[in-house]
Parts: C-alpha cells; structure tokens; sequence
C-alpha cells in the first residue's frame, strides 16, 4: 500500500514499532481462538488434579508422579480386566475339570472355551518343543497330523500329556526304549548298514538292492517285535511306522543309520501334578481338534 492510499480511519492501531518502513500492527487474536486456550488451561488443571500428571523426583522411590485423585492408571485398569479375564477363565477350568472330555464336547458352548483355553495353555507350555502350530520339530512330533506315536484318540492323548512319555519322575509314563544296535553290540556296523538299507526300502526311498536280503532278515529277527512284521508300527510300544514319507528323526541314509545304531529315546515332560486338571482336560480336546485327532 502506498503512502498516498493510505486512509487513517481504516488503519489498524499499530505498536510503535518500526523497521525499514514496515510497521507491526496490533491485532488481538481471535475471539474463538483465546476461548478454547483457557478452556484448555483450566482443563489441563483439572487434569493434574485428578490425573496421574506430573513427574517429580524423591531420594526413597526415584522418579514417581502425581497420582491424581480418582487414582486411575491406564495399568490399573489393563490388571484389572486382565484379572477379570483370568477369573473367568478359572471358573470355567473348575467346572470344566469335573467333567468327562465327552461331556465337555456335548456342550457347544464349553467345549469353545476349552479349546480356547488349551490353545493359550498349549503356548504356554507346549509350544517350546511342537512349535507354535504344533508342527513339530526333528526329535518333536506335529501333532497336527494323524500319524502317532502313541495313540491320537482323546484318551490316548490326555495319557501321554498327564503322565509324559519316558519321564522318570511319572510311574505310569508312556515307556519303551529301542536297543542302540551298534553301541550296545547287537549288531555289527556292516548289519546296521544293510538294515538300514532295508528302512530305507520301506518307505519307497533310493536304496541298496544288493544289502536287502540281509537287510529283511535282520529286521525280521530283531526290529519287528515293535515295528510290525511290515514296519507299520505298533502304538502300543511308542514304535513309529516306518513305511511312511513322516519321520521324527533324519530320513536320509545317515540318519536311520544313527538312530539304529546309537537309539534316540525322545523324553516328554509329565504334566499331571505340574498343571490343575482342568487345563489338562483342555489341552487334551485342543490337541485333538488339531486335524489328527482320530475318534475312539
Ligand atoms: C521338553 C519338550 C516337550 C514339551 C515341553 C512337550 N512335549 Fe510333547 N513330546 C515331546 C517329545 C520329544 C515327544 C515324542 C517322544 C517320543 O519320542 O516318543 C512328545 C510327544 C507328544 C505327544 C505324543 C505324540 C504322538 O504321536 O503320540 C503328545 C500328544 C504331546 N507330546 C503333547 C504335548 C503337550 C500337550 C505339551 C504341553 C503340555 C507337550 N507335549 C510338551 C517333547 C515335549
Ligand atoms: C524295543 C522296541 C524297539 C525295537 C526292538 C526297535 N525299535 Fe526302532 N524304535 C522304537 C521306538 C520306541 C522308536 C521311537 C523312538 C523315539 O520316539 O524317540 C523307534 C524309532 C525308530 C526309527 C526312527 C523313526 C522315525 O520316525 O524317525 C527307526 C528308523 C527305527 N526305529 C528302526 C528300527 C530298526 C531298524 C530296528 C531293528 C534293528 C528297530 N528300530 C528296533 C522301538 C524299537
């Protein structure tokens, strides 16, 4: 704006100051403006007040803050409902402790919760050896498909959970222990690469026509007590099939091998006396409704 449009009437109240020409004008801030900066400060008072707010320093505790007088921490209140959670869920295991796992299944509802429950417990206390999906791991069964070592019915799966499987400390614990063939001095290395080369034919894989023969005989005389005469198992003794493509230990020619020869014995922790009833009886329907569980 030049000097000569310049009208006084309309020009705004200035502050005196002054620089090169340029003048610094004295408007107010909006109305609306300062109105919502003091209700802003009073609300930040209030909050201080009733909030958990300001941080100071005491030579006893260290750095605490006000706590407010409605004592309200957004941590209170996550314990809280967490505690409410937990309770529930106790409630639930009592009352699904003094059920049958069949009466647990006929009611829609709880068998939901059970199922619930035994995926968290399963995290908890499973998931370090069977893995998170309880997909195994070489040495650690998938107990997601349907091939067991033990048994897949309901009942065969709450025995090996409560009473583990090779655990000293459990009297009725699933037990059965392959002889180590060459370190105990059952068989000589050359017997053990023939039977091996026999394994390795009953699951279809690449292997030593010429060792068969003495591969088949060997494994009849010493092997099929807990295999089965073809190798197919027997649950009963813990003794995996052996005509399928699913292995718990190394597949390949020097993992059988090995497992002849130096036996693997896996060990699984009883659970009886180690976690309450209820939770045993969830975590057996879950393990179930994996996708192997096999009906009685
Ligand atoms: C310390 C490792 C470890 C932990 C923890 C563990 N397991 Fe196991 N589990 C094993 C091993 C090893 C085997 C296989 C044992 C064998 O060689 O026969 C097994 C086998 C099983 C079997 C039998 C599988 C079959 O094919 O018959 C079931 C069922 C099972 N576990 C469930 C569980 C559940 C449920 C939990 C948690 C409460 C659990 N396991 C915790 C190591 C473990
Ligand atoms: C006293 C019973 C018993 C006898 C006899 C026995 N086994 Fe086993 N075998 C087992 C058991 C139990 C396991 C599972 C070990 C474990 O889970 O840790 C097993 C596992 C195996 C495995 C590993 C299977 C897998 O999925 O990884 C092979 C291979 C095997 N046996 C071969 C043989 C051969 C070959 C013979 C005979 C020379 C033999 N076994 C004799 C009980 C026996």
């Amino acid at each position: 704006m030049s000097e000569q449009n310049k009208n006084p009437e309309t020009e705004p109240e200035t502050t005196g100051h002054e620089w090169d020409g340029i003048k610094e004008y004295n408007n107010p801030l909006p109305r609306w403006w300062l109105n919502v900066f003091y209700i802003t400060c009073i609300w930040a008072v209030g909050y201080w007040i009733f909030m958990p707010a300001i941080p100071y320093w005491t030579p006893t505790d260290g750095w605490t803050y006000t706590e407010g007088i409605r004592e309200l921490s957004q941590r209170d209140k996550v314990a809280g409902e967490i505690a409410e959670v937990n309770a529930e869920r106790a409630a639930h295991r009592d009352e699904i402790a003094g059920l049958t796992l069949a009466q647990v299944r006929e009611s829609p509802e709880l068998f939901e919760i059970a199922l619930a429950g035994g995926a968290s417990a399963f995290r908890d206390n499973c998931a370090g050896c069977h893995g998170s999906g309880a997909q195994g791991f070489i040495g650690f069964p998938n107990l997601n498909d349907d091939d067991w070592i033990w048994g897949g019915k309901l009942s065969d799966i709450e025995f090996t959970i409560r009473h583990g499987i090779r655990w000293d400390e459990d009297a009725d614990t699933r037990f059965n222990e392959m002889p180590k063939y060459l370190a105990d001095g059952f068989l000589s290395r050359d017997e053990v690469a023939a039977v091996t080369e026999y394994v390795l034919s009953l699951s279809g894989q690449e292997h030593d026509q010429a060792a068969l023969a003495q591969g088949k005989e060997l494994f009849d005389r010493e092997c099929i007590s807990c295999h089965g005469e073809n190798g197919e198992g027997i649950l009963e003794m813990g003794a995996p099939n052996l005509t399928d493509q699913i292995w718990l230990f190394p597949s390949d020619r020097a993992g059988i091998y090995e497992t002849i020869a130096y036996s693997r014995n896996g060990v699984m922790p009883a659970w009886q006396g180690r976690l309450d009833e209820g939770t045993i009886k969830e975590l057996a329907l879950f393990v179930h409704s994996l996708g192997g569980g096999v009906e009685e």
